[in-house]
């Protein structure tokens, strides 16, 4: 299958690099970058190192929107250190960014689809919601939206939203309601699938330096969490991809809370019985999403650990 991937590098975005780069399944045919975890230009030259490490071929990376459409840059070097990506001290790439922005990439790229493309966002959606707002005539190339953002019940950033949707909650209402087909990979399967640190270190070990990137990336989110098993995070999203048997999804309305205090950033996801009959006018608007609320989390970590053990 023919795949986009948008970006935030991101220590899990770079394991769902990896793992779409070494799947025989998918076809990466470009990836684009925003600003997230990292500032945008970390988050490219944090995507030219991942390629590297993969021995990618010259698949188009490109530099996309700076900031939130509203909100300013929030980084999180909390969660993935200074550098956005571990700091792991990797050399700098010597690839390059394409010369066109993002979301000209995005434009280009399903203009000229030999076959429906999934859309992998796992990151804010800012480069999606500028697509979706300047080109919409080419919303219908897009086969479906696989995104890691959102929740139905639990927040990460804050009590009460995700750091993707919380990041740019204006451009998470606008990809939500895109009327394209689109499954929610949230924070109620995220921390599912997860690794045990056996495997982390075997991968550490590897000579593969695609899978000691993988192994160096896991052994710093156990180092900053003082867990025994990290998740696979954004990487558990291009698992589900591939084995959508492994996850359970259900229809419902979802909105994002734009005004609230407490709440801002917010994904409500509308669970009442029958809520997808009532007539969304009245209810404001609200795209039907399919909201990932159960997922194999086992079964998704194993296939990360054999797709990365196979080159
Ligand atoms: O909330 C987790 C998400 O926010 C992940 O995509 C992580 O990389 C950050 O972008
Ligand atoms: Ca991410």
């Amino acid at each position: 299958m023919q795949v986009v991937l948008d970006v935030d590098t991101g220590v899990d975005d770079a394991l769902a690099i990896l793992l779409a780069l070494r799947s025989p399944a998918m076809d990466v045919r470009a990836i684009t970058c925003v600003a997230g975890n990292a500032d945008v230009d970390q988050v490219v030259a944090n995507t030219l190192r991942v390629l590297d490490a993969a021995s990618a071929p010259d698949i188009p990376v490109a530099r996309g929107m700076t900031r939130p459409l509203v909100e300013p840059p929030r980084p999180a070097r909390h969660v993935h250190g200074e550098d956005g990506m571990g700091d792991l001290g990797l050399p700098r790439s010597q690839r390059s960014p394409v010369g066109i922005h993002a979301v000209e990439l995005l434009r280009t790229t399903l203009a000229s689809a030999t076959e429906p493309i999934t859309l992998i966002p796992l990151a804010p959606l800012t480069n999606i919601a500028v697509l979706v707002r300047t080109y919409p005539e080419l919303l219908d190339r897009i086969d479906r939206i696989v995104l890691m953002g959102g929740a139905a019940a639990v927040g990460n950033a804050t009590a009460a939203a995700e750091f993707n949707v919380w990041h740019d909650p204006e451009a998470a209402a606008i990809v939500l309601d895109s009327g394209v087909p689109t499954t929610m990979y949230g924070l109620d399967v995220f921390y599912e699938p997860v690794v045990p640190v056996a495997d982390v270190q075997a991968l550490v070990s590897a000579a593969d330096p695609a899978r000691q990137l993988a192994g160096r990336l896991m052994q710093h989110q156990l180092a900053r969490f003082g867990a025994a098993t990290v998740t696979l995070g954004d990487a558990g999203a291009v698992a589900a991809v591939l084995r959508p048997d492994l996850l359970w999804t259900a229809r419902h309305p979802v909105r994002v809370e734009l005004a609230g205090t407490w709440t801002r950033g917010r994904t409500v996801v509308d669970q009442r019985p029958r809520a997808i009959d009532l007539d969304h006018d009245e209810l404001g608007s609200g795209g039907l999403v399919d909201v990932a609320l159960r997922v194999d989390g086992p079964a998704l970590a194993a296939l990360f650990l054999e797709v990365l053990r196979t080159r």
